[in-house]
Parts: C-alpha cells; sequence; structure tokens
C-alpha cells in the first residue's frame, strides 16, 4: 500500500501540471454540453425497452417488522416511516432495530436471483431512506452499514444484481431524520419525527446537511463501478431543487461520475419538472431535461400513460414499501401481471416493490407471487420488452402492445376477458392482416376483415387465466378508424 503510494507520488512530482489538472477537473468538472435529443434517446434506451423493473425498500424498518414496543402498528400503510409514525429520535429508533437488523450471508444473490427469475430487467433498491441509515460504509457518517455492521450491503447487492446481468438503480432519500443539521423547519410539506423535532433544540446548519448528502452521493456514485439509475426521493413545493439540496450541482456531479446514468424527477418539485401537487402522486406530462430523466406516478398508472415523457410507476406488492408482517393484502399475480401489461401499453414502466425482512429473506407471499410472474414473463416476455405504446386504447378485452418493424407492426394483443362466442374483435384495425398466432405456441388462428376491423377466431377456453397473447402481423404503421359512435 505504502509502496504504491510513494510512486503515485514519484508519477504525480514527474508529470506536476498534467497531474494537478487532472485533479482540478474531477474537483470542479466542466459544465456539461448539453445534449442532443439523440444522444438522450441512446441513453435511455435500455431503461425503455426494459419495462420491468423490482424496487426495494430495505432499512433498519424491516426489522421492526411493523411493530414498536412489541405492538402491532397497523395492517396497512407505509412501515418505512415506523420512526416517524412512533415520532422518536434516532437513538431510541435504532436501539430498537439495529439489533434485529442481521443480513444472512448471501441475501443479495436470492433477490437478484427472484428479480431475474420474475422478469425484471434493472433492480432499484434504498441506499438510505428517510430514517438516514446507510447501507454502504461510508466516511462521512457512523450511522451505516460499515459502522454497524462491519459490511458494505451496497457492495454486496450490486455486486449480486450484476452476477446475474441485472441493471443497478439506487434510491437515495434526501429527507433525513437522522443529520443534526438536517433542517426540517425549512419544509412543513416534508416529514419528521415529530417528539424528536421537540427535542431537536439546537440551531441547524442545513447547508452542512447538504454536503453531506453530497458527499455520500459521491461515495455512491464514485465507488461501485457503474450505476444504471438514481432515484431521489423526494421534495416538497416549498422546498425543493436547489435550496433545498443544491440540486442542479448534485446532478452534474452524479453525471459527471455515471455518463449514462438516468435519474427521476424527484429533486424538483415544479411543474417543469412534471412533479407539481402535494401528493407524491401528483405527475404532469412534461419533463424539462435539466430537472431529471423519467417522472414517477406512485401507486397508481395514468389512465391515459403519459405521452412525450419517460414515466415509471412504482407500486407496492401489499399496501407497505418497507415489510410489515402484518400487512396482508397482497395483489394475486395476475393483478400485477395484468398491471404490467396496462403500462407497457400505456409507454411506461413498472417498478415493483418488495420489502424484505431484516435479515435480507424475502416474504413468502412475495416470492410466490415474482414467480408466477416470471412464468408469464417466460412465455410472453416478447409482448412487454422493448414494446410501445398504442393507438389501439379503447379495447374492451383488454390491452395491447407494439413493435415496428422493417416489414410493418407486430401487434401483440393481451386477452384479460375471453369472449364467449370465441371471436374478438380487433376495433377500428385497417390494415392489412399477415398472420395472427397465439404467442406462447405459435399456433395458426383464422381471422377476417370486416367492417368493424379484424376479427379473430379463438379456441373456446383461455390458455392462459393471466392474460393470453395473441401475436398479430400487420403491413405497415397501426391504423384505426375512429370508433363509430353508432356502434
Ligand atoms: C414516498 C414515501 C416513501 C417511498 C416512496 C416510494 O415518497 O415517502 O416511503 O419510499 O414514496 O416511491
Amino acid at each position: 500500500m505504502k509502496k504504491l503510494q510513494i510512486l503515485a507520488l514519484l508519477g504525480a512530482i514527474a508529470m506536476p501540471s498534467r497531474a494537478l489538472f487532472s485533479e482540478d477537473q474531477s474537483a470542479n468538472p466542466p459544465p456539461a454540453a448539453p445534449e442532443s435529443p439523440e444522444q438522450r434517446d441512446a441513453r435511455m434506451a435500455w431503461w425503455r425497452e426494459a419495462r420491468f423493473g423490482m424496487f426495494v425498500h430495505w432499512g433498519l424498518y424491516s426489522a421492526l417488522a411493523g411493530n414498536w414496543d412489541g405492538k402491532p402498528q397497523g395492517a396497512n400503510g407505509n412501515m418505512e416511516w415506523m420512526q416517524n409514525r412512533v415520532g422518536v429520535d434516532t437513538k431510541t429508533y435504532s436501539d430498537a432495530a439495529l439489533p434485529k437488523f442481521q443480513p444472512v450471508p448471501g441475501f443479495a444473490k436470492a433477490w437478484a436471483k427472484l428479480a431475474k427469475q420474475a422478469g425484471c430487467q434493472y433492480v432499484v433498491f434504498t441506499t438510505k431512506h428517510h430514517e438516514g441509515f446507510a447501507l454502504h460504509d461510508s466516511k462521512f457518517s457512523d450511522f451505516d452499514a460499515g459502522d454497524k455492521l462491519n459490511r458494505d450491503l451496497v457492495k454486496e447487492i450490486t455486486e449480486a444484481l450484476r452476477a446475474e446481468g441485472i441493471r443497478v438503480g439506487f434510491y437515495h432519500s434526501v429527507i433525513d431524520w437522522h443529520h443534526p443539521d438536517y433542517d426540517f423547519n425549512k419544509a412543513k410539506g416534508l416529514p419528521y419525527p415529530a417528539e424528536a423535532a421537540k427535542l431537536a433544540t439546537e440551531p441547524r446548519d442545513h447547508t452542512r446537511y447538504i454536503d453531506f448528502l453530497h458527499n455520500q452521493i459521491e461515495e455512491l456514485t464514485k465507488n461501485y463501478g457503474q450505476i444504471d439509475i438514481l432515484w431521489w426521493d423526494f421534495s416538497s413545493q416549498e422546498f425543493q431543487g436547489d435550496d433545498a439540496w443544491r440540486s442542479t450541482d448534485l446532478i452534474k456531479k452524479v453525471r459527471s461520475n455515471q455518463p449514462g446514468i438516468i435519474m427521476n424527477n424527484r429533486l424538483f418539485r415544479i411543474p417543469e419538472a412534471g412533479f407539481t401537487g402535494p401528493g407524491t402522486g401528483d405527475v404532469v406530462n412534461r419533463l424539462d431535461p435539466q430537472y431529471g430523466d423519467f417522472v414517477t406516478p406512485e401507486q397508481h398508472i395514468p389512465p391515459t400513460g403519459l405521452p412525450g415523457v419517460d414515466w415509471e410507476t412504482c407500486m407496492t406488492l401489499n399496501t407497505t414499501w418497507g415489510y410489515n408482517e402484518h400487512d396482508t393484502s397482497w395483489k394475486s399475480s395476475s393483478e400485477i401481471i395484468r398491471n404490467l401489461i396496462d403500462i407497457a401499453s400505456k409507454g411506461g414502466n413498472y417498478l415493483l416493490n418488495i420489502g424484505p425482512k431484516g435479515d435480507g429473506t424475502i416474504p413468502e407471499e412475495t416470492v410466490t407471487r415474482l414467480i408466477e410472474v416470471g412464468k408469464w414473463m417466460e412465455v410472453n416476455g416478447r409482448a412487454i420488452y422493448g414494446t410501445t405504446a398504442t393507438l389501439l386504447t379503447q379495447l374492451p378485452w383488454g390491452r395491447c402492445t407494439t413493435k415496428k418493424h422493417k416489414d410493418g407492426t407486430t401487434l401483440y394483443l393481451h386477452v384479460f376477458d375471453w369472449p364467449k362466442e370465441g371471436e374478438l374483435l380487433v376495433p377500428g384495425l385497417q390494415n392489412k392482416v399477415q398472420s395472427a398466432r397465439l404467442l406462447a405456441n405459435g399456433k395458426k388462428l383464422e381471422f377476417k376483415k370486416t367492417a368493424a376491423g379484424v376479427e379473430i377466431e379463438l379456441p373456446e377456453k383461455a390458455p392462459d387465466p393471466n392474460a393470453t397473447v395473441i401475436k398479430l402481423e400487420i403491413i405497415g404503421a397501426p391504423k384505426v378508424a375512429a370508433p363509430n359512435p353508432a356502434a
């Protein structure tokens, strides 16, 4: 180690101007040249094709499993907000949670395997949630996995994901209930543990918190190889952007460390950034690229998509992001599959959340559902990945996704409600049809053009009760007649 340092020093002395110049540059990177729309498309390409990602909420709250002081804190709601819910300071909170937060060896490999099995192309996991506990080994805090567990959990997770060929995304909370300088007084719209706020009588210097935030982000974007996504969370209308987090500078730093990275818009909360209103679901379909790359409808699917904007719906599997052993309101695998199809048909991505337990293991109800989704994706993934939104939005029996190719367009018809008469009408479709097949086994289906559109003859029973996909090859770009109001 020492020898290397001496050699490096000698190198710097031999070429002083170059070494110093490059150091200067990294300390203060020149403003990035604005990206052309083509460059942006190239950077966004994999994300737009991926369509399906996994969200992971995991931190000290996971170890509490929805309980405080031995008492369940309800069956529904965001249990990653436990500290806020019970209104305690970090010491009380972490004294209760830390002894139970004991990740088993190899937990991350199980996450990565499950993500892969489910068909997720990327995983976004919480490097730090609002509680402030950093999962990496941070030089700037002792409230982190390095100090408390002698482990670097970000490294373990990142390496496990890469080993499965899965893209890596970091969720990072800019809200911090632990840092002594995080000035909760500046934002009524951002949460803070109530009792702890009363206890905090010392004046706070929020600029010191911002420095800390930037430093931890510098560690996260420099020390873990290629990071594909940064998922910020979150700003309020009265405290956001440069005032709250020195956001422009933060984005610039991240981009200089990770030129290909894709970021959401939650460092801001203004209409130009596609995020407005008091609710986390408040999104609008505009986004100036200086504020981020995509918008994040939370827990809902925009009814007609968000044309012209990249978007990703994030959603829980039951009602909580962080693990709650009392929450049994699980979505069925069929509902999850249909949500994914619905989102893809509207041109968005689906970021589906799991909440592992304090030991890093994944609840059984989650595993069984994701395996079911994976089985469907194994057969029908082609009808999701790389597809785009469709003109055929008013389908009474299901949804449609499309893929352009040089000879025409593939329409994937996802049938949710199997027609009783065995005839499926694609209403208003005008194009010449080349072929219709069941995607699962390639079986040819008869079809005919009628005044109403294209009619396809189906087997009597739905081969897949979750959603059966029919692959329709048409010539040219889809042309759809306006629905006949008299029909
Ligand atoms: C909200 C919640 C947070 C969760 C996030 C996911 O902002 O505060 O707990 O992590 O949504 O989108």
